[in-house]
């Protein structure tokens, strides 16, 4: 990294600022969204430079790159400092963090209090909510507060505890029921776009018929009316095997390992730095080393 170059490499001609609003046009006319989770300012360069419609700051961050077990520690701190890195580079994707586990649970105005940080102090343009019917009241009071509210239902990982485990949701009758209920009720809270994790193709597929307002799976088929993975899981960066909703794009781990070997190697070698790569005297000739006229470099 350059301590002194510019941070700015985009384009002259920035692209226009995605909205929630560009979202709902986007199911209506039948484009689709492409989503994906961002912790740090230039991995969410690189995403909205790509023309990435929307970046969660996930509270997947907690495994990704907090190294906990599961997203339950996270907290609003912890959120809050890597949705500002990401509120910073993003340009035009639609920004969207994670209530983390225990900052909307407690009571309506300790959630709205939360949630009003994340667009105040980190630049998001909405907060995700875990839950379905039991988190409408809070949809709705988050909505009324100008505070847009994604939903999140099916394999929700906050649910840990309660589902036993990372398991698919939505298989039997009753629970595919109760989760076309979740969304419905959600959507008329207020909610600007649902994400359906872990579910059924067949499942997500009725829910987005169902909906007005975008859906966007993980985990839950193509039917939806985006996508959305997490990064590290991309670029098999997780240290774990990836789930099957999982496409590997790239081994940046494979490739991280061979470059930090090459460096190390290099280093103790004495191959870097070169004398290219050193500063040089006034005066001096690069590539001849003459220590004996410099009175602070003769003294070592
Ligand atoms: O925390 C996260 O990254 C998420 C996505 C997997 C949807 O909630």
């Amino acid at each position: 990294m350059s301590l002194t170059g510019p941070h700015d490499v985009s384009p002259s001609v920035p692209a226009p600022k995605t909205t929630a609003n560009t979202l709902l046009l986007k199911k209506r006319s039948g484009h689709l969204i492409a989503a994906l989770t961002a912790y740090d300012f230039s991995t969410a360069r690189l995403i909205d430079e790509a023309g990435i419609d929307v970046i969660l700051v996930g509270d997947s961050l907690g495994m990704a790159v907090l190294g906990y077990e599961n997203t339950l520690p996270v907290t609003m701190e912890e959120m809050l400092h890597h949705a500002r890195a990401v509120g910073r580079a993003a340009r035009s994707a639609f920004l969207i963090a994670d209530m983390p586990y225990g900052s909307y649970h407690s009571s309506l105005n300790e959630a709205t209090s939360n949630a009003i940080r994340f667009i105040k102090e980190a630049g998001m343009a909405a907060v995700k909510i875990e839950g379905g019917s039991n988190r409408a009241a809070l949809v709705e009071h988050l909505t009324l507060a100008e505070v847009p509210v994604v939903g999140h239902i099916g394999l929700t990982p906050q649910s840990l505890h309660r589902m036993g485990g990372y398991k698919v949701q939505g298989k039997s009758a009753p629970s595919m029921e109760a989760l076309t209920s979740d969304a419905i009720a959600l959507q008329a809270a207020g909610a600007v776009a649902l994400v359906l994790e872990g579910i059924p193709r067949e499942l997500a597929a009725r829910i987005t018929a169902e909906l007005s307002i975008p859906t966007i799976g993980i985990g839950a088929g193509p039917d939806c009316d985006g996508q959305i993975l997490v990064f590290h899981d991309l670029f098999n960066l997780t240290f774990s095997t990836a789930a099957k909703f999982v496409r590997r794009y790239a081994d940046a781990a494979r490739m991280f390992h061979d470059g930090i070997s090459r460096y190390r190697e290099d280093v103790l070698t004495r191959s870097f730095p070169s004398d290219a790569e050193s500063y040089h005297l006034p005066g001096k000739t690069p590539g001849v080393v003459d220590n004996s006229e410099s009175p602070v470099l003769s003294k070592a």
